[in-house]
């Protein structure tokens, strides 16, 4: 397991114009949804395009624990599921490694089992909380039978006879409650109910439309979401070619802004609406994004993305664009390192929570590379240096810490390309949970990692 490997400390250094194509690997969102609901539905699930990291890949694994039929032939995944309400309980712990979506999802999903199911996770997601989907699952009948303090994992889960509809409000902008929720819905008799003040990412929603589950949705005068799901229906096996996932395609997009002369093409990118924060903001910015060749497949807006470098400027980034581009904060901190003027992020309060407290980990990062940056409780302000001059200098002795966070890995080694001097964070093995890919891809653009 990843997290149980030796620390592998890498360096980015100051790189020539990255040029060339691009394919990111697929959206993490929807490949983890593809395995589950591939899993849960009747008949066969096909899947191309699906992202093979190993949070993804526990997905699978959970899956199969609880009898859905998974292989690969050439290209494609073929599942056989269960059908839903026929899940079975697994002979053993269902180990998630790092993965908050795939355990989050699972937990609604499996929870009103009348069975018992443990989940685990690394040193990371088990320090994340889980209350957040415990909660509306303790209100359907789902009995926490052991949690660590704090609602934290290793948690076991048993389900009632009967699990009882709820509507639920979700208290935090998260798609993985509202998906847990709704997952949970059903296996649920009569029709759960989710109420969504913050719209954010709308995979679980489409995508459950598309395997045939009758949910509908409604947005009040307000923009308030309501999702009404019908529980024990059936699920048929879909057809799905996943499009590449916009916060991978994040790190080239804001390697080619800083990098001088670049001139690169990311192909087939997600463009969901709920998905698009960063590519708006760095436009703000003043970087040079044309979107390419917009086209809809399999249900779901895709496009290729021509990244030339830019003279960027440092804007104010609206708290209501968070749920959008929650995950990409902290390359949006990379690419104003090298703005003119200041950058405000505000409404982050959920960056803490992620794989490590993304907030402290890159101000830290920016500082120890001599950026000037101001961390607030929910804000984070970032002061470039248009050039990179002077930037740069985390070595081997004083390594960016990670914490065990793909991302921080991902995009301190994006700032180390456009710095005066190297940039070198203490381990790059994380990248492996959601860009296995990365460090090929970014070397064939021309950027200089080791
Ligand atoms: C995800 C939701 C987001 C995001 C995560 C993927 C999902 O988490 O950060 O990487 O697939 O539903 P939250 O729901 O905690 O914001």
């Amino acid at each position: 397991m990843s997290h149980a490997a030796a620390p592998k400390p890498a360096t980015a250094r100051k790189s020539p114009a990255l040029a060339g194509k691009a394919r990111v690997p697929g959206d993490k969102s929807i490949s983890h949804r593809s395995f589950m609901f591939g899993g849960l539905a009747s008949g066969e699930t096909r899947i191309t395009g699906l992202l093979e990291g190993e949070d993804v890949m526990r997905t699978g694994a959970a899956m199969k624990a609880m009898g859905a039929h998974i292989e690969k032939k050439g290209d494609e995944w073929i599942i056989r599921g269960t059908g839903n309400g026929a899940l079975l309980q697994p002979e053993g712990p269902l180990d998630f490694g790092n993965a908050g979506t795939g355990s989050r999802l699972t937990m609604g999903l499996v929870g009103t089992y009348d069975m018992e199911t443990t989940f685990i996770g690394d040193a990371s997601l088990s320090g994340r909380p889980m209350g957040r989907v415990l909660d509306p699952l303790r209100q359907m009948g789902v009995q926490v039978l052991k949690a660590s303090p704090g609602d934290r994992m290793p948690i076991t889960l048993r389900g009632p006879k009967h699990a009882a509809p709820i509507t639920y409000r979700v208290p935090m902008a998260s798609a993985q409650v509202k998906s847990a929720v709704l997952l949970a819905g059903l296996n649920t008799p009569g029709i759960t109910t989710v109420i969504e003040p913050v719209m954010t990412r709308d995979h679980t929603e489409k995508m459950l439309k598309g395997f045939g589950a009758n949910l509908t949705v409604e947005t009040d005068e307000r923009g308030v979401r309501h999702i009404f799901i019908e529980g024990q229906g059936k699920l048929k096996g879909q057809t799905i070619a996943v499009p590449g996932d916009p916060s991978s395609a994040g790190f080239p997009l804001v390697a080619a802004l800083i990098v001088p002369g670049s001139d690169i093409v990311i192909e087939n990118v997600l463009m969901n609406p709920t998905r698009t924060g960063l590519l708006l903001t760095l436009q703000e910015m003043g970087g040079r994004i044309d979107i390419l060749n917009p086209r809809n497949a399999g249900g779901e807006d895709v496009a290729d993305l021509r990244v030339r470098s830019s003279d960027l400027r440092g804007v104010t980034v609206p708290a209501e664009r968070a749920p959008s581009m929650i995950d990409e904060y902290p390359v949006l901190a990379v690419a104003a390192s090298f703005a003119e003027g200041e950058t405000l992020m505000q409404g982050l309060e959920e960056l803490r929570v992620k794989e490590s407290d993304r907030l402290s980990a890159v101000a830290n990062g920016l500082k120890l590379n001599g950026v000037d940056c101001t961390e607030g409780e929910a804000s984070l302000a970032v002061r470039g240096r248009p050039g990179g001059k002077g930037l740069g200098g985390s070595g081997p002795e004083t390594a960016v810490q990670t914490h065990l966070d793909h991302r921080i890995a991902m995009s301190f080694l994006v700032m180390g390309l456009a710095t005066e001097k190297p940039v070198t964070i203490d381990d790059a093995n994380m990248i492996a949970t959601s860009f296995p890919e990365f460090m090929g891809l970014m070397k064939g653009l021309g950027a200089e990692i080791v």
